[in-house]
């Protein structure tokens, strides 16, 4: 599918953030972890997150789905149920990298794990090692891509230092840790989302976190209670590049999560001279069962270059591509490194990212583990294609509205993985 976004006027108005995937995946999971129903609301209804009802429902919970509410029934913790199936996790990542640590301790059970042409190119040894560690069996094509197979066996705990900051794998081993013989933790090398952890304070599990270790404790079992989930500061943040972008907006962002953990990018943009307000979560803030809430007010700015390093990294890195686009418009330089990990999300991002941009005009070099952006104040526009990665698809219309003559995405479906009514949301601000 091919749409044009051609360059706009202002934006204003008011807009509910978009609902969370990241804690979409984690509420389904868990819910079908406990025993007792769960009512969810703001479950994100996208192709990622029904990707997890399916699953959950493969594996033997009940999943209610009414307007404005989702009610799951889960197995319980050690009674994942049928013992065997091949489950499809389609396009989403955070499905495929979480699952298994619930599963491989669940002696007397075997899962075959596949996906898309995407998530085939996506490596799954980061989940491997650690499990095996534990005492898993998992077999792998080529030995670290889908699909997979998950043999449960009786866990061992572990104490593992994460090799990449991947909020993906630190919820893999503490997953499986509830199953484990004791105390399991991870060593992060850098501080990355914290949902996992606070989901589970919420489930009653004893969680520590000192410094970058984070520990938990083994669990009969979990009981979750009622859960709303605040919106998606991921799928916000192109309302918010766009704001910034497009001479004279000023937008409000309602309901959004603040978890300093996923506001990097609204760090970057205000270092760059993007105008926000807004109440984000401190840093170093107590590890907490709440998620904070925010509402954002943003508004058009001049923009100078920044550089992003490592640290900085796991906390923007979904937005990474929008910091690019920025950078376009930016005096100066804009330099993202210690980013590596974007070569193995949905597309090699740095690789399509550098490709998309350039091809609209941007004076923008790949480098092994980043990307360097000279900024010429502007985008002339041209055709960008999604390559199926829907933050690549939502860029392109971000620039389209941005540049001087416009931009056609070829390929833009794939927005639906993450965010569905992004093209209506976008309209509904003026942007189309
Ligand atoms: C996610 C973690 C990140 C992120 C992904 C969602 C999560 O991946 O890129 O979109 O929900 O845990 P990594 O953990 O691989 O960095």
């Amino acid at each position: 599918m091919r749409r044009r976004f051609d360059p706009s006027g202002r934006l204003r108005g008011t807009l509910a953030a978009p609902a969370d995937k990241s804690l979409s995946h984690r509420a389904a999971l868990l819910a079908a972890m406990t025993s007792d129903p769960v009512r969810v609301t703001g479950y994100l209804d996208a192709a990622d997150t029904n990707s997890t009802l399916a699953a959950v429902q493969a594996l033997g919970a009940l999943v209610d789905r009414r307007p404005g509410a989702l009610t799951i029934r889960g197995t319980g913790l050690r009674a994942a149920a049928p013992a065997a199936g091949v489950i499809d996790v389609g396009n989403a990542g955070t499905l495929m990298r979480l699952l298994p640590g619930w599963l491989a301790g669940q002696p007397g059970g075997s899962w075959t794990l596949d996906g898309d042409d995407s998530i085939r190119r996506r490596p799954v040894d980061r989940i491997a090692e650690p499990l095996r560690r534990m005492g898993a069996h998992l077999v792998a094509r080529e030995g670290r891509f889908a699909p997979f197979t998950v043999t449960g066996s009786p866990l061992r705990s572990i104490e593992y230092a994460l090799p990449v900051a991947s909020a993906q794998i630190k919820s893999c081993v503490l997953l499986a840790g509830l199953l484990a013989s004791g105390e399991t933790s991870v060593i992060e090398p850098e501080p990355s989302r914290d949902h996992t952890e606070r989901l589970l304070l919420r489930c009653g599990v004893t969680v520590t976190r000192d410094g970058p270790r984070i520990a938990v404790c083994p669990q009969d079992e979990l009981e979750l209670g009622d859960l709303h989930l605040p919106g998606d500061p991921s799928s916000a943040a192109f309302h918010v590049a766009a704001a910034v972008l497009v001479r004279g907006s000023r937008i409000v962002i309602e309901d959004m999560a603040a978890n300093w953990t996923r506001v990097g990018f609204l760090r970057i943009v205000e270092r760059m001279g993007g105008v926000l307000l807004g109440e984000l979560e401190p840093h170093g803030a107590p590890l907490s069962p709440e998620e904070p809430v925010t509402e954002l007010d943003v508004a058009h700015g001049g923009l100078v270059g920044t550089t992003v390093d490592a640290a900085e990294v796991p906390l923007a890195i979904d937005e990474l591509p929008l910091v690019a686009l920025l950078g376009c418009f930016a005096e100066g330089e804009t330099v993202v490194r210690g980013a590596q990990e974007l070569r193995v999300k949905e597309t090699d991002r740095i690789a399509t990212v550098v490709d998309g941009l350039r091809g609209l005009g941007a004076e923008i070099e790949a480098t092994e583990d980043g990307f360097a952006v000279q900024g010429t104040g502007g985008l002339r526009g041209g055709t960008i294609a999604s390559h199926g990665d829907h933050r690549l698809a939502m860029l392109g219309a971000v620039a389209g509205l941005a540049s001087r003559e416009g931009v056609v995405v070829d390929g833009m479906e794939a927005a639906a993985v993450s965010y569905p009514g992004f093209e209506a949301d976008l309209a509904a601000l003026g942007g189309r």
